[in-house]
């Protein structure tokens, strides 16, 4: 036996190119330049991590590198829960995704909302994009009551007085009559609905469309698709951008991060 150990881990570089960063010489240059950390500190060449503890960022913006880690976007049909189990037994999201690894929806849209929604065992992401203070935008196209005057879209515009407080300004356009583009930052209940009300023009249809540069209009209702790497990248770099503000928040890459075991996914599916 020589009594020289094992090194644990894996390479830095390595870890970087299957999570989607780039070919491993692209990552070798960002740990060389400076721009990869793991737990903290500035990564230096040949570094090793241990993909499931390690928490890697690269240019501040965390990299999730856990094994296992699966994130799909649903096209949520209306008539169907956003929560994992219903008292009342109606269908629920998890039910249109493969069942393991074990998945959640990344907030929620109302049982009648339908659109684009994330489905993933990632936490920290999910706590990123859930938290109003990362603010990463949300895009609904909303069917409503009657034509919107001037004065009822500049209201939606610059924030509206519902009973949790008034909404931060929103960007609103006007489609066709009574169709609007809606786009928030934060994600209250029912927000969008209320919004639409408090104006005295009660939504009629209500379809999500974008979550930060997350859009598919070829997704069928009742049709989910795996995240590519470089829509996970672009979700984690949004949540990192708007909460630049809110340093309480750095720093906390990976702690959030929950490997599930289990079998692959295919890329697309319906059930
Ligand atoms: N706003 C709403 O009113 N409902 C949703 O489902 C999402 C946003």
């Amino acid at each position: 036996m020589s009594g020289e150990a094992e090194p644990q881990g894996e390479r830095l570089q390595k870890v970087l190119a299957r999570a989607g960063i780039g070919s491993r010489r692209v990552c070798e240059n960002l740990v060389a330049d400076g721009r990869v950390a793991v737990n903290g500190a500035v990564a230096v060449l040949g570094q090793r991590v241990d993909v499931r503890t390690d928490a890697v960022e690269v240019d501040a913006v965390p990299v999730p590198v856990a094994p296992d880690l699966v994130y799909s976007l649903l096209n949520k049909p209306a008539g169907v829960v956003s929560t994992a189990s219903d008292p009342e037994g109606r269908p629920t999201v998890v039910e249109l995704v493969p069942a393991w690894p074990r998945v959640f929806s990344v907030g929620r849209l109302d049982y009648d909302t339908e659109g684009l929604l994330i489905l993933t065992n990632d936490g920290e992401l999910a706590h990123r994009l859930a938290h109003p203070s990362h603010g990463v935008a949300k895009e609904y196209l909303a069917e409503v009551e009657g034509p919107v005057g001037a004065g009822a879209l500049r209201q939606l515009r610059e924030g509206v007085e519902l009973a949790d407080g008034t909404t931060a300004p929103a960007t609103v356009g006007q489609l066709s009559p009574g169709v609007l583009r809606i786009v928030v930052h934060e994600g209250r209940n029912r927000q969008v609905r209320r919004m639409c009300e408090a104006v005295g023009h009660p939504v009629l249809r209500l379809v999500r469309t974008r979550i930060g540069a997350v859009s598919d209009p070829t997704l069928r209702p009742g049709t989910w698709r795996t995240l590519g790497h470089s829509e996970v990248r672009g979700l984690y770099t949004a949540s990192a951008a708007s909460s630049a503000q809110d340093p309480a928040r750095r720093g906390t890459a990976g702690a959030r991060q929950s490997g599930g075991t289990g079998a692959s996914r295919g890329d697309r599916g319906a059930r």
